[in-house]
C-alpha cells in the first residue's frame, strides 16, 4: 500500500511518555510526547519533538528543565486529559488525578504513578520543521524496583505505545536474541 509522505510516522511504534515541566511561578504543566529518542550514552542525552506552540516548550525556554515520565498502559485512559490545552499554568497532573513527587535533581516534578523517570537539563535545541528538538542531558535516572530487571521489565511495566490519534499499541513481550557485539 503506498502512503502520503506525511503518514510514514503510522509506520512507528513509539512509546508514550509524560513530559513535566514547571512555570516561572513554580506551577506544573505535563503533556505526553511520542516522537522521542535515545541520542548519546555519553554524555546521556535524550531528545524529544514539540511544537512551538506547546507550553513545555514555552517553559523549557524559561527554566531549562523537564522530566521524562516513561508510563505504562494505565496511562491510555488518561491521554485525552494531559493532552487537552488547558490555560497556561493549570496543572495536567492534577486535572488527571495524578500525583507530584519531588524530583531529585530538577525543579519540574515527577509523576508518581509513572514507571521511571529521567530528569533533564536543557542541553540544546534545534528548529526542525513544524516542531523544536529539544534535547536534554539526563542528570537522574530511576525506576520503580519491581519493574527492572536489568532493563525495564516491559511485561510488568506495560509500556504505553502510540502509534497515531486514537491508536495506541500495549502488550509486550520479552524476547532475548543473541548480539554479534555484546
Ligand atoms: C499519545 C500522544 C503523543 C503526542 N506526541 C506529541 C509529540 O511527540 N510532539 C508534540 O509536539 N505533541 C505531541 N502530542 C500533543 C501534545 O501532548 C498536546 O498538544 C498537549 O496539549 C501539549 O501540552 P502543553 O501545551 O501543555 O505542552 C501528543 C499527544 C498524545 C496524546
Amino acid at each position: 500500500m503506498k502512503l502520503r509522505r506525511a503518514d510514514y510516522y503510522k509506520l512507528l511504534v513509539r512509546p508514550v511518555v509524560v513530559v513535566s515541566t514547571t512555570s516561572e511561578k513554580g506551577i506544573s504543566n505535563a503533556a505526553p510526547f511520542s516522537f522521542s529518542s535515545p541520542i548519546s550514552f555519553d554524555p546521556p542525552l535524550y531528545g524529544f519533538s514539540c511544537s512551538p506552540e506547546h507550553h513545555t516548550w514555552r517553559n523549557i525556554k524559561e527554566n531549562e528543565e523537564f522530566v521524562v515520565n516513561i508510563v505504562g498502559k494505565d496511562f491510555g485512559p488518561l491521554m485525552h486529559v494531559l493532552e487537552q490545552k488547558f490555560p497556561y499554568e493549570v496543572s495536567e497532573i492534577e486535572k488527571a488525578g495524578l500525583t507530584e513527587e519531588r524530583s531529585k535533581k530538577v525543579r519540574p516534578p515527577r509523576i508518581k504513578e509513572a514507571s521511571a523517570w529521567v530528569e533533564c537539563k536543557l542541553e540544546s535545541f534545534a528548529e526542525k520543521g513544524d516542531h523544536i528538538w529539544i534535547v536534554g542531558r539526563v542528570l537522574e535516572a530511576e525506576v520503580k524496583d519491581e519493574l527492572w530487571s536489568e532493563v525495564i521489565d516491559v511485561e510488568k511495566a506495560s509500556p504505553l505505545c502510540h502509534i497515531s490519534g486514537k491508536f495506541f499499541a500495549t502488550g509486550m513481550k520479552m524476547k532475548k536474541y543473541k548480539r554479534a557485539l555484546r
